[in-house]
């Protein structure tokens, strides 16, 4: 009776020990070990890669790769930056099944965007930026439906952005900020109800903003440095929870004096377009004085500035090159009718 259960406890014990070890050690599977030496090969590899050697564990000591530690234990996170030689993204990259993000770049990848991460059934994040990648963002990506967060930024792409990516309806997050994309924006804003950051900056969109933008409540929302005209005032609204607001260098025209600000409003740029109308006194209560920043400059503005609250420290060149603004930190109202 006693040496059984010394013997039960002994038993257990040794459970517990395998166990322990099991979750500490992370080994790298074989098959995402052998995946990722194919796209060091694929690579020509690269001293970026120098870390990918087979003495040690991928999940522990392989630069840009982490492995799911709770339950898979495989490779669900891949980095790849600082490639030097022009070469294509490696199609092997879509035999890591377990991926869920990919970051590719900075580095001279020279393209395309392989059709094999189709495969990839865990994909939220996908990232290539700043890249040598050039031609049109691929239709094919509007098939990854799992996908999240899409950052296509500092690339060559061109061409308009496709009408497909709607199908995308977990999108979260899309980036294809300073790129050489033209035409107009598509009317898809009504098809992702979780959608908090957009970044379409300096490229060469055209158009108007589409309605269903209006829609969406975005943290972050920078069309900059396009050529987008017309009405903007559905992207505001107090109660959104915009804290970024950056439509400069547009020839946006509509009336100021008609729109609310969200209550979270901390930056906002609106300047060199050919916005009319007033500022309204709302803007003032927005966000919180110390770390608010405004530049409605460069527009059609007219009238009385606002003063206090989140304005008090804004200085005049916020203002500057406006049809009839006045007030503080401008010269006061009544002097305007002398000039
Ligand atoms: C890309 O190639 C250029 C020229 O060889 C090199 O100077 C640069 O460092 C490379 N970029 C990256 C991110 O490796
Ligand atoms: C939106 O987010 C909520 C909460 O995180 C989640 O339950 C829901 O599935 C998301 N909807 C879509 C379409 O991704
Ligand atoms: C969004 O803004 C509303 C009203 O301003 C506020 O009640 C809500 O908590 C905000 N939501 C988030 C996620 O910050
Ligand atoms: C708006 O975007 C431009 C270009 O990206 C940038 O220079 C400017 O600082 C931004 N405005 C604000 C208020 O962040």
């Amino acid at each position: 009776m006693h040496s059984s259960t010394i013997f039960q406890f002994c038993f257990l014990l040794q459970l517990f020990a395998t166990a322990l070890s099991a979750s500490s050690s992370q080994r790298c599977h074989p098959d995402d070990q052998k995946a990722l030496l194919q796209i060091k090969k694929d690579l020509n590899n690269p001293t970026a890669l120098s870390s990918w050697q087979t003495t040690t564990d991928c999940c522990r000591h392989w630069k840009g790769i982490q492995c799911d530690r709770a339950k898979t234990h495989r490779v669900n996170f891949l980095t790849l930056d600082h490639i030097e030689d022009p070469l294509p993204i490696p199609a092997s990259i879509a035999t890591l099944p377990y991926l869920n993000t990919i970051q590719l770049g900075p580095a001279n990848f020279t393209g395309p965007i392989p059709r094999s991460l189709l495969s990839l059934t865990n994909l939220n994040y996908l990232q290539v930026t700043s890249t040598l990648l050039s031609g049109t963002i691929p239709e094919f990506l509007s098939q990854i439906t799992t996908l999240t967060d899409l950052d296509l930024s500092f690339n060559h792409l061109s061409g308009e952005i496709p009408t497909s990516l709607s199908r995308l309806s977990h999108l979260e997050s899309l980036n294809l900020g300073f790129n050489k994309l033209s035409g107009p924006i598509p009317d898809i804003f009504n098809s992702f109800p979780n959608f908090t950051f957009l970044w379409l900056s300096s490229n060469q969109l055209s158009g108007k903003i589409p309605k269903s933008m209006g829609n969406i409540n975005a943290v972050y929302l920078n069309l900059d440095h396009n050529k987008l005209e017309g009405d903007a005032s559905m992207l505001f609204g107090s109660k959104k929870n915009t804290s970024t607001l950056n439509l400069s260098h547009n020839k946006l025209a509509f009336d100021l004096g008609k729109v609310e600000f969200s209550n979270d409003l901390g930056s906002l740029d609106l300047s060199h377009n050919e916005i009319y109308g007033n500022i309204p006194e709302q803007l003032a209560t927005v966000g919180d004085m110390i770390s608010f920043t405004l530049d409605l400059s460069y527009n059609n503005l007219c009238g009385k500035i606002p003063t206090g609250g989140a304005l008090a420290n804004i200085g005049a060149s916020a203002y500057a090159h406006n049809k009839c603004l006045c007030g503080s930190p401008l010269p006061s109202c009544t002097r305007r009718r002398s000039f």
